[in-house]
């Protein structure tokens, strides 16, 4: 991509100024002004809460500007409260935890953030269900009605459990992470390299008892961020347990994707989806594309650099705002298909976008 560092330094400036007037919110997406909400009080486990953190943190590592860490820590020191809160836990605490916690403790070695860390990868192992052999998504009131749900996101959360045993040097965690990834491999990946988005175990016997189209369209049909999670997901498993199974998995659904990105390289919410249907989602291409740099520099692949070049192109060309009075990047991302609302700012899509613009120029954090 040609201005690659002129385009860095423009996310960089913007994400000052943005940073700097929303000192002490957590946000999720903007209001009609292009502002950031605030889901400190609204909802302090929201699974969303840490990727401001996660692009703050991004940039710190980019061009160390003391804000942006002040304000990274303050909302990870916000997300204390979710931690206490056993109800509030669920399978997204990597990132909740790797984009707060494990960014601090990978970028300033901060203790309290190790332990933050921790004991949120122990929460994490603690939802692995011995007869499915899944780590078990959202919870329910408590009655069990979702003891038997598992999600292609949560290849996404596996890095936790992967870090935790780096950093205790005992692989506890990380035979749940390879367990749960195993299963994910041999239930939710299609034979055609699509994924599912929701498999439904009997939490007792560990038996596939239904497999949900979730924020896709239906049962069948290819939610292209759950496709994005897949690529991604298989690849950091991959490159945290060096498993060659981990990576063919995540080349299948990288050719998937590939095969179904339309000419423009703006992504449909669901690759099933009419072609009339307007719905996009920026961040589907945003996290697709990262996965796709890291399966490129894995296996010396070109065409999957070449495709998130594509992504990340068509991406700057139609959905990006560089204004400055505009607290978000992307304009067109979903939360799922059957939502009322599409095609607005959702924070994790600036994420992921300004994650693979930096690993364009070898300049990221790992922090997966
Ligand atoms: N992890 C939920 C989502 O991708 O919307």
């Amino acid at each position: 991509m040609s201005d690659l560092n002129i385009l860095l330094e423009k996310i960089y400036e913007k994400t000052i100024a943005v940073a700097a007037r929303n000192a002490h919110k957590i946000p999720y997406t903007t209001d009609e002004n292009g502002r950031f909400d605030d889901m400190t009080e609204k909802n302090i486990s929201w699974w969303t809460n840490g990727f401001w953190a996660g692009m703050l943190w991004q940039l710190y590592g980019y061009r160390e500007n003391e804000l942006l860490r002040k304000i990274a820590v303050e909302i990870e020191e916000k997300l204390d409260r979710n931690l206490m809160d056993a109800g509030g836990m669920d399978h997204d605490s990597g990132f909740k935890w790797l984009l707060t916690s494990g960014a601090n403790l990978t970028l300033t070695g901060n203790p309290d953030s190790r332990n933050r860390l921790l004991l949120a990868a122990d929460n994490l192992a603690g939802r692995f269900n011995l007869a499915g052999r899944y780590i078990r998504a959202w919870n329910d009131g408590g009655d069990g009605r979702n003891a038997g749900l598992a999600i292609i996101d949560c290849m996404m959360n596996l890095p936790l459990l992967y870090k935790a045993s780096e950093l205790t040097r005992d692989p506890r965690c990380r035979f749940i992470a390879e367990a749960h990834a195993h299963t994910a491999m041999e239930h939710f990946v299609r034979p055609d390299g699509s994924c599912e988005h929701i498999v439904v175990f009997d939490p007792e016997t560990g038996k596939v008892a239904d497999k949900l189209g979730g924020q896709g369209m239906g049962p069948g049909s290819a939610w292209t961020r759950g496709q994005a999670w897949g690529i991604y997901g298989f690849t950091l498993s991959y490159l945290h347990t060096k498993n060659r199974e981990y990576l063919d998995t995540a080349g299948r659904i990288a050719d998937f994707f590939i095969a179904h990105m339309p000419e423009s390289g703006l992504i449909p919410v669901d690759f099933m989806q009419d072609a009339e249907c307007p719905y996009e989602d920026d961040i589907a291409a945003a996290c697709a594309a990262c996965g796709l740099i890291e399966l490129e520099r894995a296996t010396g692949e070109e065409r999957y650099s070449e495709a998130a070049e594509r992504l990340l192109t068509a991406l700057l060309e139609n959905r990006c705002d560089l204004a400055l009075n505009k607290d978000n990047l992307l304009t067109h991302c979903s939360a799922a298909y059957h939502d009322k609302r599409h095609n607005f700012p959702i924070v994790y899509g600036d994420y992921f976008f300004t994650e693979a613009l930096l690993k364009l120029e070898r300049k990221e954090t790992f922090l997966w």
